[in-house]
């Protein structure tokens, strides 16, 4: 059994460590924040127990796998005995770097270290580390409890036998993984979404048809469970839109434009359900 350890216990992480631990995976997580941990371990706990009142997991199991995550706000203890590392701490080059910087000191020399980056491809911060072989981006999907799909993505120094671990890594903690196998803005699933959002956002701006008949189209049509503009709500509008800006600006390719109708709910701070408006009210 692997011994996992996941830096930065924000909204992925304390799920990637959950759902490894649901799978008897001895987990650790870390936070610099101690408050966070409180508020990740917390959030564990209600996720898994609603799970036990709807009689989806037994209680036993339920406090096992709780028991399972230990946490603690010292990166040197979280990875002392890991034989792999999910990086998932804010998305900032920099951040990540001085994370990476910090596992080649600490971390066992033969684990494997991954990333959780939505934007970066792992080369862009595993020059830190002085065996980038080791590297590898393994992209969750937000809820991690409930979101079958890991993308593996290869770097162009990660090594074959990281790529089995990373691949291996996701099963085992009952996910199922995809492998992409060069660096790649976006991934697979965000490029496709994009591109399906994109489309629907130009058929509304050229009046073609209502934002909440493309919703009805795309959720009736082709069996979406939200439409491209209530799924936007429920993400944010402002991460929609800032990745499409970080598309249209990395590309410069007019298809990655983000919408004008889109960009205006964005500067009027009506960014979906957070704020209880966006395309619909809440
Ligand atoms: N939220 C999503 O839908 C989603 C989906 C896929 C991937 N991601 C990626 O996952 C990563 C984390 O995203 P998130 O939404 O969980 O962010 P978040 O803001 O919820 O959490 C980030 C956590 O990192 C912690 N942190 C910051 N610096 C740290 C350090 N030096 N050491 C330890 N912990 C530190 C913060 O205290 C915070 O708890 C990002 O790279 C993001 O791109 C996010």
């Amino acid at each position: 059994m692997t011994t996992l350890a996941v830096i930065g216990a924000g909204s992925m992480g304390a799920q990637i460590a959950q759902q490894a631990a649901l799978h008897g995976v001895e987990a650790w997580l870390q936070d610099k924040s101690g408050d966070q941990l409180k508020r990740a371990v917390d959030s564990n706990r209600g996720h898994l127990m609603r799970r036990v009142e709807r009689g989806k997991l037994g209680e036993p199991e339920a406090e096992h796998a709780l028991s399972r995550v230990r946490a603690t706000t010292d990166l040197a203890e979280a990875v002392a005995a890991a034989d792999f590392v999910i990086e998932a701490v804010f998305e900032d080059l920099a951040l990540k770097r001085g994370v990476f910087a910090e596992l080649e000191l600490a971390a066992r020399p033969d684990a494997v270290l991954a990333s959780n980056s939505s934007t970066m491809g792992i080369s862009k911060i595993a020059d830190v580390v002085s065996r980038p072989e080791r590297c590898v981006n393994m992209h969750f999907f937000f809820p991690v409890l409930v979101m079958d799909l890991v993308e593996v993505v290869r770097g162009p120094l990660t090594s074959d036998e990281t790529v089995e671990r990373a691949m291996a890594m996701a099963k085992e903690m009952g996910r199922t993984a995809v492998l992409i196998n060069r660096e790649i803005d976006g991934f697979i699933v965000n490029r496709i979404l994009h591109a399906a959002t994109q489309e629907a956002y130009r058929l509304f701006d050229a009046g073609v048809a209502g934002f909440e008949d493309i919703d009805i189209a795309v959720e009736k049509g082709l069996n979406w469970p939200m439409g491209p503009f209530r799924l936007g709500d429920f993400s944010g509008l402002d991460v929609t839109y800032n990745a499409r800006l970080h598309m249209y600006r990395t590309t410069g390719d007019e298809r990655f434009r983000p919408s004008p109708q889109l960009e205006a709910k964005v500067k009027a701070g009506k960014l979906g359900r957070k704020t209880k408006e966006g395309w619909y009210s809440y």
